[in-house]
């Protein structure tokens, strides 16, 4: 009955907790919603494998989500849903929402003609990229960047580091000298580093990320579905899965209340 089906969680997974992210954007926009989130921290980061390797991780994960009950799956990272979202929709019957950079909106609003990237080389190099890049006016210039080791420090727990400041300067400084003024967050993981990138950036540039979108959109494909869990009474219950370390995910989500952290192997 459609009544069960909706009290049954939202999947949520990404290579590490950059997805939780995405899950706070849910979180605030449908508090009633119950929700499991899988860390495949064991595997990451995911931006240096190969499709394969990606089409067969999100397989593991989907499968793991759909044994826990999961009514709807949220790929909530770039990497995944740009190398392997469209072989988990034509595989699988369950609804799936990606996340995918946001250059299309950057294009839009920026005001010099050039917006940056910094994403994964796994994002960069994927064929869904290339496609939404090549659906950008001429006339905008896009500066791609790779932003590798931020993902495998924030992991680590170096979030707040003096090889955080480096790395971010170095990838980002070269975007200011060419005059951009949007900058698109192209992995789940980044939103956490907004702090320091504003003051990297600081105050005129726009940082540009799609978490908001993402809970949107998941709101609109519950509706259409007659999923959508719209009780008050629901206490909702989060449960989050690591299959390596749990403390830096632990340090990220303890402010919130309806949160269980496990370790499980999957
Ligand atoms: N959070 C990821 C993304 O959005 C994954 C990054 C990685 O594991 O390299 O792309």
């Amino acid at each position: 009955m459609v009544i069960t089906k909706a009290k049954q969680p939202i999947g949520i997974f990404d290579s590490g907790i950059g997805g939780i992210s995405i899950w706070k954007e849910i979180n605030n926009l449908l508090p009633n919603e119950n929700t499991i989130y899988l860390s495949d921290n064991y595997n990451a980061p995911y931006g240096q494998k190969t499709k394969e390797e990606i089409i067969n991780l999100s397989i593991k994960n989907t499968e793991f989500l759909i044994s826990k009950g999961c009514k709807l799956i949220v790929v909530a990272c770039n990497t995944a849903t740009t190398n392997a979202i469209k072989y988990l929709r034509d595989n699988y019957t369950i609804p799936f929402i990606g996340i995918e950079p946001a250059i299309k909106p950057a294009s839009i609003q920026t005001k010099t003609g050039v917006i940056g990237i910094l994403a994964t080389k796994g994002t960069l190099n994927s064929s869904l990229f290339e496609k939404t890049s090549a659906n950008i006016d001429d006339n905008i210039t896009i500066i791609e960047q790779i932003g590798e080791g931020l993902v495998e420090l924030i992991e680590n727990g170096k979030m707040h580091s003096k090889e955080m400041t480096n790395l971010l300067e170095k990838y980002l400084n070269p975007m200011l000298s060419n005059k951009c003024d949007s900058i698109v967050l192209g992995c789940t993981h980044y939103p956490f580093l907004i702090p320091q990138i504003r003051s990297i950036v600081g105050p005129k540039i726009n940082i540009i990320d799609s978490g908001e979108a993402v809970a949107i959109q998941t709101k609109n494909i519950l509706q259409e579905n007659n999923i959508l869990y719209s009780s008050n009474n629901n206490k909702a219950t989060n449960i989050f899965y690591s299959n390596k370390e749990e403390i830096v995910m632990q340090n990220i989500l303890k402010k919130y209340k309806n949160v269980i952290v496990n370790y499980s192997e999957f």
